[in-house]
């Protein structure tokens, strides 16, 4: 990562203006933290363009054998640093990211015959705020237990609140909910706040060897929270020992939810990858795979008639795929031990035994012979102790069969029978994970895993994430399905934290031969727009090759890139529609994504993202006339036209419908 230029200035911005206060301001002075020690204890405060987005907030931290640390500290020493650098991303929504803020460190003591010390580390960005604790080796704290962390959000308006409630048995798979703020009990983050002229999304970053941070409402009705860390089972927080820092609290700010979509705060806040981290495997791309067929009843993840994971079968994916751009053929069901419902036991899955009728080296060989490569999957079912027995020699078997990504699955509502999928426990055990997996040369996509917190800057072989209410509860969830805005609820969610592995791509709308009740709740073009509006380095076309073959439609999925020079957030709204436009990272070609709820929309884009002096040749993929999510959603049109920067071009999205367009450079 090429750092191209560092200024660290020591700056008078920092105002004193009582002893005990002290205010931080963003690059642009639009964010302002405002600081103050009060009764020896530290709080802070919000405003984004003078007006409060948090009021009065405390800090600090509770110990289960120590007393916190809150209410008896005093101040040793500050420090303030400003930092203007730009860095090169390995892939991205963005090949270069700027990263610009100022910083105040703050040493706090704590009032006592045997001291112990705490920093508090703020920063004010352009595009939000963050801060983190600190605590240094030192004489009087080692080993650590922390039962609380006793940071407040007092937010400062009853802002009307995107989120979805966190202890719940399928983790971060919920449709999102829409409500005040105040009614809002215990949610996961991110967490996106809208209110007139602001909007606000909670979430963290770099979390390591630390528990989620959830969000929880001190007071029913009120609109103060707490970070309240998801506990092991025992109910303890966090073990650890000095020194050690938690990872950062982080509140983007932009004046509406749309520019939030374009903010890198979250990847600058976490560390840029070691010096000579190797990343000659790491590879993005799309990928098919044996799976949207079981997930439709056609066929199942059991060995037996309807065994879904053959020889043949994957053998006719890799052929499909090698005709087109894709990467790698994943196959679930691969290995022994999903005889039955093998989500209700204890897990008896085998990670180097491929199943009686998949000739695994058979066909690793004849995907690298085509060009291509197999995608491992690591279904644990949530058994980590069964799963952490193997792992090492699992991921050495996927490397000498030539696999470069795994396919991560903790299905199950706790971990080993009690630890949440989102405590220090698992934080630990996908660190392990993702070590492990580079040591192996092989990237990751995990499912139903901890939440992403940006730590794909450090270990970029971290690719993607599902973590998400994705496709798969299109095909046989109970419950029919998602509902249409759902995919224009979730880039302005979920998608704060990083790459979704939704698996889009679905063109057979009428699989409901075995799932009478479920169905995609989108039209085709909605389906293709899906690649562009939903970020992720690895795409899935998840449908099955059959569907897709001299498919016209197919070219989109064929030609869309997944690694991106830009990205631009063009117009939107949460819950209603999104436009989004991003530039390849290797040619001057743009790819725009257009997606409406169910309702349908005329849109007017101008196209001056284009570059000024370059013309474009464009195929669009529209809805047709007639196209509707619910009575028609296999209508659609291409056309083809010359399209330049000063065009304005009109969009016409139909019920759950969308636009995908390429822009071919022409000179
Ligand atoms: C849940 C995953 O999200 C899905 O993609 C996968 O097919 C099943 N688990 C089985 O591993
Ligand atoms: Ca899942």
């Amino acid at each position: 990562m090429k750092k191209l230029t560092i200024i660290i200035l020591f700056l008078p911005w920092v105002l004193w203006a009582t002893p005990q206060t002290w205010e931080l301001r963003s690059p642009d002075k639009q964010i302002t933290i405002e600081l103050s020690l009060d009764n020896n204890s530290l709080s802070y405060a919000v405003k984004y363009q003078e007006k409060p987005v948090l009021r009065s907030s405390k800090l600090g931290m509770a110990f289960k054998e120590n007393p916190s640390l809150q209410k008896n500290l005093m101040i040793v020493s500050t420090s303030t640093r400003r930092q203007e650098q730009t860095w090169q991303a390995v892939w991205g929504q963005r090949a270069e990211i700027i990263d610009h803020f100022n910083e105040l460190q703050i040493t706090l003591r704590e009032k006592s015959a045997t001291p112990r010390e705490m920093i508090v580390s703020f920063r004010a960005y352009n595009d939000g705020i963050a801060f983190r604790y600190i605590f240094p080796e030192q004489p009087h704290m080692k080993n650590v237990v922390i039962s609380n962390e006793l940071t407040e959000f007092a937010f400062a308006r009853n802002f009307s609140t995107w989120w979805i409630p966190a202890y719940r048995d399928q983790r971060f798979e919920y449709q999102f909910l829409n409500s005040a703020l105040s009614t809002v009990d215990v949610a996961h983050t991110p967490i996106t706040l809208l209110d007139k002229g602001v909007a606000v999304a909670v979430h963290e970053a770099a979390l390591v060897n630390y528990a989620s941070m959830t969000l929880r409402n001190i007071t029913d009705n009120h609109i103060t929270f707490t970070a309240d860390l998801v506990p092991w089972a025992n109910g303890d927080k966090v073990y650890t020992q000095t020194p050690f820092q938690t990872p950062w609290r982080m509140i983007q700010i932009a004046e509406n939810e749309l520019a939030l979509l374009d903010s890198d705060l979250m990847l600058n806040l976490n560390e840029p990858m070691p010096e000579n981290t190797d990343t000659s495997y790491v590879e993005t791309g799309k990928y098919m795979g044996i799976w949207w067929e079981m997930h439709i009843g056609e066929k199942d993840w059991s060995p037996g008639p309807l065994q879904g994971a053959t020889t043949e079968r994957a053998i006719e994916y890799i052929d499909f795929a090698t005709k087109h751009d894709i990467m790698g053929v994943l196959v679930e069901g691969w290995n022994t031990g999903w005889d039955g419902e093998w989500w209700k036991r204890k897990p008896t899955f085998d990670f180097t035994t491929p199943v009686n009728g998949f000739d695994i080296e058979k066909v690793s060989a004849y995907a690298q012979k085509k060009g291509l490569r197999l995608i491992g999957h690591h279904e644990t079912a949530a058994g980590i102790a069964h799963y952490e027995a193997q792992m090492e020699d699992a991921f050495a078997y996927y490397h000498q069969l030539g696999v470069r990504s795994v396919k991560m699955g903790y299905v199950g509502t706790r971990l080993d029978q009690h630890e949440w999928h989102h405590g220090q426990f698992m934080v630990n055990h996908y660190q392990k994970v993702t070590e492990l997996a580079a040591k192996y040369q092989i990237t990751l996509n995990g499912h139903e895993t901890v939440k992403d917190t940006g730590l794909s800057r450090t270990f970029p072989n971290l690719m993607t994430r599902e973590v998400v209410r994705g496709m798969e509860y299109n095909g046989g969830s109970p419950d029919t399905g998602n509902l249409p805005n759902h995919t224009v609820i979730i880039p302005f969610t979920r998608g704060l934290a990083g790459p979704i592995d939704f698996t889009p791509g679905i063109f057979n709308f009428a699989y409901q031969k075995n799932r009478p009740n479920n169905r995609v709740p989108s039209t085709l073009a909605n389906q293709l727009a899906l690649y562009v509006t939903l970020y992720s380095p690895l795409q899935m076309a998840a449908d099955l090759p059959e569907n897709y073959d001299k498919h016209p439609a197919f070219q989109f999925i064929d030609d869309v890139p997944t690694n991106w020079k830009q990205s631009k957030a063009i117009a939107g709204q949460i819950a209603k529609y999104l436009v989004v436009a991003r530039q390849d990272k290797n040619s001057k070609d743009w790819y725009l994504g257009a997606t409406t709820n169910e309702d349908s929309r005329e849109l007017e884009v101008k196209l001056d993202f284009l570059d000024d002096s370059t013309k474009y040749y464009a195929r669009l993929y529209l809805d047709g006339q007639d196209a509707d999510w619910e009575t028609n959603p296999m209508s659609y049109k291409i056309e083809e036209r010359e399209l330049s920067s000063s065009d304005t071009l009109k969009i016409s999205l139909k019920p759950g419908g969308g636009a995908a367009i390429q822009f071919k450079a022409l000179n």
